[in-house]
């Protein structure tokens, strides 16, 4: 059993036991309220008993006074005593405690959520997950239309043609991982340079990237060729399902070592940068 699978039965398994456990405290603490209230009320009823009812003397002589005397007009009728809150079934701290249990389970979700897609990432959404590029045949036609990589936002990645001839050299040099993209002939690069992080754009000119900030440059599918980056534009997996491809942006392979130059593919006009 891998370490995702015990988080998976752990996670909410520890939830639960916690919810159950704090409905049990704060139950029994609300019991104890209870039955501390009843005593005294019982002990005030006790000790009642012993003394001579006010309201049957006052009764009593009323009684005996409309006998006498004829009615002239009634009293108003008396304001209705506050009720109890053990009669009505709800207290002040009953409420605080459902207030906090309420509270603790919304948490306690949260938390229990966001593991679960820590565990389970083909949940997650967005970058760091898999993102849908388009139909492969409709990237590899715009890339031929408009002799450019096809930019995926979501992805933050360049979707670069990558040659047929290409594949012997590659093989060996590069991470297994690639070669479904690669043998579809396309490579997705992440946009970001791996010298200090800048957003590196295509450029139209020459055909290759180009970063504006310090000058490295790389040709088509991303491997370097000047400029102080330590290697080659990092990229990620894709799959390809029938026509279908995604970008794996989970799965963040570097860029290869410097000197690595599988295509041959010389800058193929004046340089952007
Ligand atoms: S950040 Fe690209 S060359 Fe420095």
């Amino acid at each position: 059993m891998t370490a995702g699978t015990v988080l998976l039965i752990a996670i909410p398994v520890l939830v639960v036991l916690a919810i159950v456990a704090f409905v049990t405290t704060s139950r029994r603490r609300d019991g104890q309220i209870v039955s501390d209230l009843s005593r005294e009320t019982k002990r005030a009823d006790r000790s009642e008993s012993d003394v001579v009812d006010a309201a049957d003397v006052e009764a009593e002589a009323k009684e005996r006074y409309s006998e006498t005397t004829p009615v002239e007009e009634s009293a108003p009728a008396a304001a209705p005593a506050p009720r109890d809150p053990e009669e009505v079934g709800f207290t002040r701290r009953s409420l605080l405690n459902r207030g906090i249990l309420a509270s603790f389970t919304v948490a306690m979700s949260g938390f229990a959520t966001a593991s679960l897609a820590f565990c389970w990432p083909g949940a997650a959404t967005g970058f760091g997950a898999k993102i849908a590029a388009g139909k492969l045949g409709d990237i590899l036609d715009y890339i031929k239309a408009n002799k450019a990589p096809y930019y995926v936002p979501e992805a933050r990645s360049w979707v670069a043609p990558y040659p047929e001839e290409a594949l012997g050299k590659a093989k060996g040099v590069y991470d297994d991982r690639l070669f479904d993209g690669y043998e579809a002939g396309i490579v997705a690069l992440f946009q970001t340079c791996p010298h200090l992080g800048c957003r590196v754009p295509w450029c139209p000119s020459s055909q290759w990237f180009e970063c504006p900030c310090h000058g490295s440059k790389y040709n088509r599918v991303g491997e370097k060729r000047g400029g102080p980056a330590p290697r080659g534009m990092d990229r990620f997996p894709v799959e390809i399902a029938g026509e279908k491809v995604s970008i794996d942006t989970g799965q963040r392979i570097p860029g290869p070592a410097i000197g690595v130059n599988t295509t041959g593919q010389e800058p193929e006009g004046p340089h952007c940068v």
